[in-house]
Formats: C-alpha cells, sequence, structure tokens
C-alpha cells in the first residue's frame, strides 16, 4: 500500500488552494505553485504531534537531544556530511533566516549578488534590507543551466560585493550544483571577501544520479560560511515552521547567537521541533515514495510536452520539485499571464517573479501533486497553444 496520500486541501486555510488572489488577484485557479506538496506528511509526524496534542499541556517546551541527533543522523546517512550539534541553531523559517544573516554581516549599500533567475525572496531580502541588489545570470543552454563564473567575478569586483546568496540545489532552475562547480564559486568569493549564505531547503530532493553536496563539504569554507536548511520541502512541514541553520565557525555562531539574542525569538514551537525530529527519525521510506511520485510527475511533463508541443523547453530536473518551463517558441512573454490564468485556469509562479522580464517566457510547476492535477495542468497548456 502507498504510503502517500493525497489530500483535497480547500479550504484547510492553504495559500495554495485557498490563498491564490494576494499573487494572482482571483480564486479558483488550479495551484500549481507556492513550494508545498499536497501529500499528507510522514505517518510519524502525524502519530507524534498527536502523542503530543493528547497530553493536553502545551507549555513551554525544551528541546531534546533526540531533535538534534535526527538531523545529526539524517545528514551523515544522506549526504555523508558529519555535523555537530553545537553548530546547529534555530529560525522558524529559511526566509527568515537568510534576512538576519543578511542584516548582520553587511551594512545597508552593500552589495549582494545572486545568481538569477531564482527564489523571487532572494530578490526581495536585498531590497527590502536596503541593500544593492547585483545579478549574474545563469547561462541557459537549451534549458540546462550553467555559471558564467566570469561574469559572477567580475560583478563582484567591479560592485564591490560583500555577500552572495547561493540556492543549493537552484529554486527554479532545477539544478543541483556539483562540487567543482561550488568549489569555483567559493574560491571566487574567498579571493574577494564575499561571505555566502547557501540555502540548501532543497537539499534532500534529488534526482536520477545528481548528489547534493552541502556547501561546507566542498572545502575548507567554515569561516565564510552560513548553510540554512529545514525538513519543510523534504517532509511538507512548512506551516509547523522550523528551520536548522548551520554554523561550524565559533565566531560566526556568535555573531548569529547576539543578533538573534536582540531579536528575542530564540526558539521555536513544540509542534516544529516534534515533527520535524519524527520526520529525520522515521520519515525515510515516506520520502523516497514521494520522490518516485515527483520525478514520474516529471517524466510525465517532459514527454508530453516533447510530443504535443516539442519547442517548449523544460528544464532537467536534477533537484526541487519545481519543474521550470520556456515557452516563448508558443506563447509572447507580454500574453503569459493571460495565457496560464485566464484561458488554461493555472496558477503558476511567473518567470519575471524570478529577475525581471526577462524571464516572462517562463513558468514554474510545481510537480508535488497528484498525477491528475499534473495531468489536467499539462492538457490545459497543450489545449490552448
Ligand atoms: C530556495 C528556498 N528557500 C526558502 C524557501 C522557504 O523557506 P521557509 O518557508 O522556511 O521560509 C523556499 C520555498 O519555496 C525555497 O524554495
Amino acid at each position: 500500500m502507498s504510503l502517500i496520500k493525497y489530500v483535497d486541501r480547500r479550504n484547510t486555510n492553504c495559500s495554495k488552494w485557498d490563498g491564490q488572489s494576494g499573487m494572482f488577484g482571483e480564486e479558483g485557479l488550479l495551484p500549481l505553485w507556492v513550494a508545498d506538496m499536497d501529500f499528507q506528511a510522514p505517518s510519524c509526524v502525524t502519530e507524534a504531534l498527536n502523542a503530543y496534542v493528547s497530553q493536553g499541556v502545551f507549555g513551554y517546551y525544551k528541546i531534546p537531544d533526540s531533535y538534534y541527533q535526527s538531523f545529526i543522523n539524517w545528514e551523515r546517512q544522506y549526504h555523508s556530511y558529519d555535523v555537530q550539534k553545537e553548530w546547529l541553531r534555530f529560525s522558524p523559517g529559511v526566509v527568515s533566516a537568510f534576512n538576519w544573516i543578511t542584516q548582520f554581516m553587511t551594512k545597508p549599500e552593500d552589495a549582494v549578488i545572486v545568481l538569477t533567475p531564482v527564489y523571487y525572496p532572494f530578490l526581495d531580502a536585498v531590497k527590502n534590507n536596503h541593500r544593492r541588489l547585483i545579478t549574474s545570470d545563469l547561462i541557459n543552454t537549451s534549458g540546462i543551466y550553467t555559471i558564467d563564473f566570469e561574469d559572477f567575478e567580475q560583478k563582484i569586483v567591479e560592485n564591490h560585493v560583500s555577500l552572495f546568496i547561493l540556492c543549493s540545489p537552484h529554486n527554479p532552475a532545477g539544478r543541483v550544483w556539483t562540487r567543482g562547480e561550488l568549489e569555483r564559486l567559493f574560491d571566487i568569493c574567498r579571493k574577494h571577501h564575499v561571505f555566502v549564505i547557501s540555502d540548501e531547503i532543497h537539499q534532500d530532493l534529488t534526482f536520477a544520479g545528481h548528489t547534493h553536496i552541502p556547501s561546507f563539504t566542498a572545502g575548507s569554507y567554515d569561516d565564510m560560511m552560513i548553510t540554512v536548511t529545514a525538513p519543510s520541502k523534504t517532509f511538507n512541514l512548512a506551516g509547523c515552521q522550523n528551520s536548522i541553520i548551520i554554523i561550524p565557525d565559533e565566531t560566526l555562531r556568535r555573531k548569529w547567537d547576539e543578533y538573534v539574542t536582540c531579536l528575542r525569538v530564540s526558539d521555536g514551537n513544540a509542534f516544529g521541533y516534534i515533527a520535524a525530529e519524527a520526520a529525520y527519525s522515521d520519515g525515510r521510506e515516506w520520502f523516497e515514495e514521494v520522490k518516485k511520485i515527483i520525478y514520474e510527475n516529471y517524466l510525465y511533463v517532459k514527454d508530453t510536452f516533447a510530443s504535443e508541443l516539442p519547442d517548449i523547453v523544460v528544464s532537467p530536473l536534477e533537484g526541487t520539485y519545481l519543474c521550470w518551463i520556456d515557452m516563448k517558441a508558443y506563447i509572447k512573454p507580454e500574453d503569459m499571464k493571460d495565457f496560464i490564468q485566464k484561458r488554461c485556469r493555472l496558477a503558476l509562479d511567473y518567470g519575471d517573479w524570478f529577475g525581471g522580464e526577462r524571464f516572462s517566457s517562463f513558468v514554474r510547476m510545481n510537480l508535488a501533486t497528484s498525477k491528475e492535477n499534473v495531468e489536467k495542468a499539462v492538457t490545459a497548456i497543450t489545449g490552448q497553444c
């Protein structure tokens, strides 16, 4: 029997189905946008939460050692990475964490570089904190994205960049960066004294033989980097707001601790810790199965477009459950929103959100849903094109 249970999430106050008007100006679209899954979390998570709920007292929570140990074991097993308990810190979200780090590692008007197209809260973090946004576009070769290292270094030098926010694996291009690519990036950063935030929230979601390399294991970079990750994408726990910050360097840890002490947000809520611990301890089988569903959905999207609309370019899904699709052969960029919403009745992330109008011919489709929903979305597009 399958461990993966699809749920009709309508009327559960979920952003994806019930909160479309903020981003799309209307409700009732078939949503394959915001990055969560339409599947129940692993049963070990619901059992652990139920046990906690049934004792009925929701007072202050003492984080047990077993919470840290579950993450340490996961990192060792999945990523051959030996993490120490004293390196770990908490934040209620990866987005909060990279905003905080931007605040304490840089000053207003400092330059921050990102590789575009990229997860749009990176862009917001730079702008909202009044830093200067510097972008280095990835090279797109028939949907396969690579880093333009010369451009990256030149922009760093020209703009006196002090911070690089990396997405690894990359949302939305679907790349799992190789050790060689990471080394080259970080060596450039070291040479020019650029601090790195490595967002590895999608670290577990890798496919077809691609292996995620935790940034810290790419070389000796402890003193120039902080990694932010979470169980939220892997096990569909975003609403539990429990993220994990990895800081091996003592001086950097002190900076984090001083900053967070001023914010008075040192600990999270009991539910987040309990869900994370259960998932990392016992969620492995569920996770392996959910990955298969995601990859089958990807193959369906890729193969159907290849036969029905062969000039659509679907980027290879090495990692994440977010499929990056270039429709420029069929839809004019200025018609994209009208086409996707009015004609196809879909809620997808629009390419321009990820770095500007030059990405307007793209959409990002969330594959962590039922095959039926993915089929409906693809059929809507092929039928309307
Ligand atoms: C690269 C990346 N970072 C962070 C997040 C969200 O993190 P959180 O919900 O923990 O703030 C997402 C969600 O899509 C993401 O893709």
